[in-house]
């Protein structure tokens, strides 16, 4: 080779290097504010708002919205837009934090529905002005698609999560705790609600609690979780729970557990018994996947919330449970970024663990968490402090795609995924199938 061309080659190897690491190195736009929601459009007060919806049992679904003035919790509905074959009641609630007094809070369980299906509904608010909403129930079987993404809050970011999950086509949104960055600022539990609603009154959304729910003030407010358990009721008595704060599902063909942080997971304690009895239920014929959520990652390579004793602690209480019941995949919150692991079961790689996902990249106000352990542990597969979403679609029993979704700039844009095998279909690794 002459001098001239080697130079030559090596220059166009460095511009090639240079621009590999430019794709890699992702620019991040700055953080972004709390988005508030227009309040112009609630400036009556029997007008609902905050609502959405939650499964609740087989083949039902929670209605639950809010308004400033008395209207009776009646939901009416049907199949067809303005036609509302059948009427439920419910129950009405409301809560007072310091100085706050919360608006009414209905909860109407509703059923039985039949698998995907539009179903409208409006609410007897005494108006002939009271919108009308809808929603998709989730399909019998699969295939079904989870939208997955924590640590939300309510800024542009949020909102910006939020328009990718809705153009995901999912059909239920998993949140692994910490909602809406109130922080006893209880009118931002309302802005939340106010700007979920066109996503949460559509598709069910199921959420466990963060340490942002925990909203306790030392010698003002002593009950943890006031506003919480008010607003957003999960289907834990169906689920043979005694608290809000821990409970399971089940939806086509999927067991999903939701676990309680900062509930108490102690020896003996009531989340560790249920928690025993509802994985000694799994039935991996009817339900061939396992999935848990909780809010504080037990495998976790980013600096943020090393060390806490939600996750320390909660790990070493509960991970063999979950490894003998062969649960399939994890999603933790509490940290603002994204990251994926192997299968793991004590901190090293088992094919027969779970595979653990970090996704608390949501969007809150408190910005990235983005100071990461080197070198990387090799049970990490990857990590990347962006905000973004997931999405989980399970294609049958034996087979599901996991994706990550990062918010780059306005635009979503896949930046990892992976397929994944049921451990009800793996002749190694047995599930209990009774
Ligand atoms: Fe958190």
């Amino acid at each position: 080779m002459r001098l001239p061309e080697f130079w030559l080659l090596m220059i166009l190897a460095g511009v090639f290097a240079g621009a590999m690491e430019i794709a890699h190195a992702y620019d991040r736009p700055p953080p972004r504010q709390d988005f508030a929601v227009s309040v112009a459009a609630y400036a009556d007060p029997t007008t609902p708002q905050q609502v959405h919806v939650s499964l609740a049992g087989e083949n039902k679904m929670r209605i639950s919205w809010i308004t400033d003035k008395h209207t009776p919790p009646i939901v009416n509905y049907g199949t067809s837009s303005g036609k509302y074959e059948h009427s439920a009641t419910g129950v009405i609630s409301s809560y007072e934090y310091v100085t706050y007094i919360s608006g009414e809070i209905h909860d109407v369980v509703i059923g039985p529905l039949n698998p995907n299906t539009v179903y409208y509904y409006s609410f007897a608010t005494g108006s002939s002005s009271t919108p009308e909403y809808s929603f998709k129930t989730p399909p019998a079987q699969f295939p079904i698609k989870f939208a997955v993404s924590g640590d939300l809050g309510q800024t542009g970011w949020t909102k910006s999560t939020l328009e990718h999950i809705s153009q995901s086509n999912y059909d239920v949104f998993l949140l692994p705790g910490d909602l809406a960055y109130a922080d006893r600022i209880q009118p931002l539990w309302d802005s939340f609600g106010r700007l979920v609603e066109p996503l949460a009154s559509q598709r069910p959304w199921m959420v466990t609690q963060g340490n942002h729910e925990v909203e306790k003030i030392p010698a003002i407010h002593h009950t943890p979780f006031t506003a919480y358990n008010a607003r957003w009721h999960m289907p834990f008595e169906e689920s043979g729970s005694t608290s809000n704060l821990y409970y399971s599902f089940e939806v086509s063909g999927v067991h999903v557990v939701m676990l309680g942080s900062y509930a108490d997971f102690g020896y003996g304690s009531d989340q560790i018994r249920w928690l025993e009895s509802d994985l000694k239920k799994v039935d991996r014929r009817k339900t061939p996947w396992l999935v848990v959520i909780v809010h504080a990652p037990w495998y976790n390579s980013n600096y943020a919330h090393q060390g806490e004793k939600e996750s320390v602690d909660m790990r070493v209480m509960m991970e063999g449970l979950l490894y003998k019941a062969r649960v399939d995949l994890v999603f933790a919150g509490h940290v603002h970024a994204y990251e994926r692991f192997n299968r793991v079961y004590n901190q090293e790689t088992d094919n027969c663990g779970p595979m653990y996902i970090t996704i608390g990249d949501g969007g809150n106000r408190e910005g990235l968490a983005s100071k990461y352990k080197e070198p990387q542990p090799t049970i990490s597969v990857f990590r990347e402090a962006s905000f973004g979403h997931g999405e989980l679609e399970i294609v049958n029993g034996s087979y599901a795609k996991w994706s990550w979704h990062r918010n780059d700039d306005d635009e979503s844009f896949e930046s990892d995924s992976v397929w994944l095998k049921s451990f009800a279909s793996d002749t190694t690794c047995k599930a209990n199938k009774k």
